[in-house]
């Protein structure tokens, strides 16, 4: 009973509990190495896409800000919270972050290498194509200086082009891109100053350009043009030209194209260009699942950006804050979903608390019934033995006394040595009146010294027949006796073994031994 009452309720925990393969929720760690509207907008789309595909997932982010130490720790705590995916956003190509994603990879989760790379080994890239944004950028450029007349410039045109750091693939990518596209310009003076990422430095170098070409050849600020491997460092560069006094003369290019950022600046005249670099944060997830399902994937999956000028930068804004709050809509749906999903799995664990009360209410009940159905049977039988023994004190010879012996004499359970006399002479008073057919139990508890009650007690105890099973039992077996030994009829020992009728006698005997007492003589 107890073993099926477990069973059940495993049973039930398993059905309630139970997930389907849809119901997987991947876990996806995302080291991010930088902050910055770039960094944020690629971040949100990643935590709106959430719930967007046949699986969900679980996004968690981690933001370095620009220490590759810190990504490196922020890599290897990711992996140990149980993921089952990376997204990398590598700082730069440095041993520490390298080795931290080959940990990952060989602790057997995929690894999608995100807008940057680094010479260790991925599972698949996504992101810009930044050798194309260099010189995309840079052709831009050359339609500019060309569609300036060179002989009313009388001077070549100065191109200086800022670096992003260039141990981070994209701003080496982006410096390619964009001295392939200086090489095929003659007409212009091309100088490249390698810095990091930060508008500070961008800030300072222009200040210095600014300065010397105002000590060589103040003309030439009105042909000069300072490209920035992003809008961030535009901004610092755009100061540079506010504070020397020469704002609206050089021309600024910058990479991401933001709103409120890059196509701001292009907007405001601040910036001649930028280039849209693309985030597609959805399209990390959709490429996370396909490799977490076994579907098929491309492992360098390049993202399609554009140049912004002040011809598009309308329309490209009014797409990019379409999209934005778009996806500023799909978070809000996402914290609702996970508010309700709350909700839901609260109500789910109440459901299984309450179905478990419920199979354990029916069990106990059932249980009762069962001790109920025990406990009446049990009182049906002693109350059918207290009938019986009344009936033994009213009438001895009763036809409703159905019990049989079972056993012959000889294999009578042996009595304690004091209950040896009481057997003996109980068995001896028995045998003495056996003859007599209204034999009553007073008569022989008055014979033996004992009150009815002492009397049935006793002989229970000792032979584990009552009083009335033991006397017809002995009757039987003096008739046994009888029928073995003298030629009496079977009525004559009928009635000397105290049967009122011969028939009875016949019943009693067929029961008792299998054979009518006739048999015996034949
Ligand atoms: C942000 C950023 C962007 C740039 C990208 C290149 O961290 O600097 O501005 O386009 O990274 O990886």
């Amino acid at each position: 009973m107890r073993k099926t009452v477990i069973i059940l309720l495993v049973a039930t925990l398993a059905l309630l509990t139970s997930c389907t393969e849809s119901d997987k929720v991947y876990k996806i760690g995302v080291a991010q190495c930088s902050k910055g509207p770039w960094r944020e907008k690629v971040n949100k789309e990643m935590l709106a896409a959430q719930h967007l595909y046949e699986h969900d997932v679980k996004v968690s982010i981690a933001n370095s800000v620009d220490d590759p130490a810190l990504q490196a720790r922020q890599i290897d705590s990711l992996a140990r919270t149980g993921i089952d995916l990376m997204v990398v956003a590598p700082y730069e190509d440095i041993q520490i972050i390298n080795d931290a994603i080959a940990r990952v990879l060989k602790a057997g989760i995929p690894v999608i290498s995100f807008d940057r790379k680094t010479s260790a080994d991925y599972t698949a890239f996504i992101g810009g194509n930044n050798v194309e944004a260099g010189l995309i950028v840079g052709q831009y450029i050359a339609s500019i200086v060309r569609g300036e007349r060179s002989e009313v410039r009388n001077q070549k045109a100065l191109v200086m082009e800022i670096t992003g750091l260039l141990s981070s693939t994209p701003a080496l990518e982006r410096h390619r891109g964009f001295e392939e596209a200086m090489k095929a310009l003659p007409e212009v003076e091309y100088i490249c100053q390698k810095s990091d990422w930060s508008s500070d430095s961008a800030c300072y170098y222009a200040t210095q350009l600014i300065d010397s070409l105002r000590q060589s050849d103040p003309r030439r600020l009105d042909y000069t043009f300072i490209f920035c491997h992003n809008d961030g460092m535009a901004t610092g560069v755009y100061k540079a030209v506010v504070e020397q006094g020469v704002e609206g003369r050089i021309k600024i290019l910058g990479i991401d194209g933001m709103p409120y950022e890059g196509l701001e600046y292009v907007k405001l005249g601040h910036q001649v260009g930028t280039y849209y670099y693309p985030t597609h944060g959805e399209k990390i997830i959709r490429l996370a699942l396909d490799i977490l399902t076994g579907k098929p994937f491309d492992r360098e999956n390049p993202l399609l950006g554009f140049v912004v000028t002040p011809d598009n930068v309308d329309l490209v804004t009014t797409e990019a804050i379409e999209l934005m709050s778009q996806n500023d809509h799909m978070v809000t749906i996402h914290d609702k979903l996970e508010a309700y999903f709350g909700l839901y799995n609260t109500q789910h664990k109440v459901l299984i608390g309450s179905f478990v009360a419920i199979v354990l209410l029916v069990v106990a009940f059932a249980m009762m019934w069962r001790a109920y159905v025990q406990t009446r049977r049990t009182i049906r039988q002693r109350q059918t033995l207290n009938e019986e023994e009344t009936l033994f004190y009213t009438n001895p010879d009763s036809r409703t006394l159905r019990q049989v012996f079972e056993t012959p004499k000889e294999e009578m359970p042996a009595p304690r040595s004091q209950d040896a006399i009481f057997a003996e002479t109980l068995n001896e008073a028995i045998r003495k009146n056996m003859s007599n057919p209204n034999l009553k139990m007073d008569d022989l508890g008055d014979e033996m010294g004992l009150s009815r009650v002492q009397l049935y007690r006793k002989v229970k105890t000792i032979t584990g027949l009552t009083p009335v099973e033991l006397l017809r039992k002995i009757r039987l077996q003096q008739g046994y006796v009888l029928l073995t030994t003298t030629n009496k009829t079977v009525a004559e020992i009928a009635f000397e073994v105290g049967f009122n009728t011969p028939g009875y006698f016949s019943k009693c005997f067929k029961e008792q031994y299998g054979r009518l007492p006739m048999d015996l003589r034949l």
